[in-house]
């Protein structure tokens, strides 16, 4: 099948989290199983410059008033996955984040940024412009394509079928009705049946209504979004949609993410021999003007800081945690007034608590294969990937019983341990007390190499490649376009279809 995949982000192009890790992950094992799966995202500074041969196909006819974009065609730097970036000067070749400007406010024209990004994705899917390519699927991904799906059910027969997948009903993409005539929805679309959510215009609603099909990323995720606590007031609308919508766990990338050959790490280690992770934890004690010792258990920390991953508590924790005997490292950035907070603690505590604010990918391989606990604590979380990574580097994730975590972690208990089923510590309330106990049980455990160096290997035997994922994504596909799932792929490689534009335009 052919699968145009429309996404915000997509590692190594532009990264801000767990979507942009899917978003590269999922369409490569989908190719590995022969679809022809490429991606359309907005053409960040960032994006092009990591692009491989990249070459403008076509100028996008104005829409929403803008005028000043094309499609440039390219491939991953580091893999076979073919690209299609929006370069439009206008709205996307800013200085700043994807979302927010570098004083970390939303851009105020979001709105019209991300509308645009699926109208582009709409015509593209409908073959205009012509580029010799159509695909039978389109899978939007979260808010920022949620206008997709509503877009394309405008359209005429043929045309391909749609899957929406949310990643976190937090993040909606609510703007203000006064929107509504320049992000190009037709107004009586803004209504209880339609886009409207509480008097304003919902993106994520979109996705979610319109799709043929949605999905989220974890199965008990995909439960506890039915229910109004995690629903983020969209409940009624997935209950509505019946058995369209379903939970597919994510995966990890397997390449990007292997203790054995990653590049970032001092020292590789594999599960029969872990000597190198030892290596990689004294390195990183000193990089970090910690006491090097490579039997203090280290604890890291990945993450952004926010509400959602339970930053807070872990700060309200931190003075309990330099007490006792462990180190603490975190890599992140979020909220400002709790990244001032790690900030503080790094000096009060300092020896025992390293702090980097701040997006760093090499640093996350580093400290994921130096530490030996991670703490991946959340209010909710739809799947999380940081813990996947933890257990793959042999580092056991201490999390809370909610969506992806609780699909993903199995709590050490006498039992689990002795069925050799434990990898992590799982704990369920969100306060201090709860994230100690569970970190006090996992210090205990340390303090046993033996039962510890079995918790490891559980963790790094488990499976979360996306080949099963994928498969479920495939199947889905085919339901919902009515291809046979194994029907070859007509790849038609994308170099050609750039040389046949360019001919035309040339012409
Ligand atoms: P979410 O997408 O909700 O933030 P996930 O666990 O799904 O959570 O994905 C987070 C991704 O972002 C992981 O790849 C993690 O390594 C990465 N990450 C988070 N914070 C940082 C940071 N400060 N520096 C580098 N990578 C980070
Ligand atoms: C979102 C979620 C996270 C998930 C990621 C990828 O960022 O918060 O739980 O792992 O998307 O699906």
């Amino acid at each position: 099948m052919r699968v145009l995949f429309v996404t915000a982000e997509a590692y190594p192009l532009a990264k801000t989290g767990g979507l942009a890790d899917v978003s590269r992950a999922l369409p490569l094992a989908l190719r590995r199983r022969g679809h022809d799966v490429r991606l359309l995202m907005p053409g960040y500074p960032r994006a092009y410059v990591r692009i491989e041969n990249p070459r403008i196909v076509a100028k996008i006819e104005p829409i929403l008033g803008v005028s000043d974009a094309t499609l440039i065609a390219g491939r991953f730097p580091d893999a076979d996955l073919p690209v299609w970036l929006i370069d439009s000067p206008s709205l996307f070749r800013r200085e700043g984040g994807l979302y927010q400007d570098s004083q970390g406010r939303d851009w105020p024209d979001n709105a019209l940024r991300f509308a645009f990004l699926a109208h582009v994705a709409a015509k593209l899917a409908m073959g205009i412009p012509k580029i010799g390519w159509s695909p039978d699927v389109v899978h939007a991904n979260d808010w920022h394509a949620g206008l997709l799906p509503l877009l394309l059910s405008l359209e005429k027969e043929p045309k391909p079928s749609t899957v929406f997948t949310t990643h976190n009903m937090a993040f909606q993409g609510n703007f203000p009705v006064s929107w509504l005539p320049k992000i190009g929805i037709p107004e009586e679309h803004f209504c209880a049946e339609g886009v409207e959510f509480y008097g304003q215009v919902s993106f994520l609603k979109a996705g979610l209504t319109y799709a043929d099909r949605v999905t989220t990323v974890s199965p008990t995720y995909a439960a506890e979004i039915l229910t109004p606590e995690f629903g983020c007031g969209m409940e009624g609308i997935l209950r509505d949609r019946g058995d369209k919508f379903i939970g597919i766990l994510n995966g990890i990338d397997d390449n990007l993410w292997n203790p054995a050959t990653d590049a970032c790490l001092p020292r590789t280690y594999r599960d029969s021999d872990i000597s190198g992770k030892r290596a990689c934890k004294t390195a990183l004690q000193s990089e970090f003007g910690l006491t090097v010792s490579p039997d203090a258990p280290l604890i890291g920390f990945v993450s952004r800081i926010t509400h959602q991953k339970m930053a807070d508590v872990i700060l309200e924790a931190l003075p309990w945690i330099a007490e006792q005997d462990a180190q603490f490292v975190a890599v992140g950035e979020g909220d400002p007034k709790m990244e001032a907070a790690f900030e503080q603690a790094k000096e009060m505590y300092s020896g025992r608590v390293a702090v980097t604010i701040g997006y760093d990918e090499p640093l996350a391989h580093k400290l994921q294969a130096a530490s030996d606990i991670l703490l991946a604590p959340a209010r909710f979380e739809p799947c999380g990937l940081t813990q996947l990574y933890a257990l793959r580097y042999g580092t056991l994730p201490i999390v809370r019983r909610t969506g992806g975590l609780a699909d993903t972690v199995t709590d050490a208990t006498a039992t689990s341990i002795a069925e050799r089923l434990a990898t992590g510590f799982v704990f369920d309330e969100v306060d201090r007390e709860s994230l100690e106990e569970a970190i006090a049980r996992a210090l205990a455990l340390y303090r046993e190499p033996l039962t510890w160096r079995r918790l490891q290997l559980q963790a790094m035997g488990q499976d979360f490649s996306w080949d099963a994922s994928a498969a479920r994504y495939s199947a889905l596909y085919g339901a919902v376009s009515g291809l046979p799932e194994t029907m070859e792929t007509i790849d038609s490689p994308i170099e050609e279809v750039a040389l046949e534009t360019s001919r035309q335009a040339a012409s």
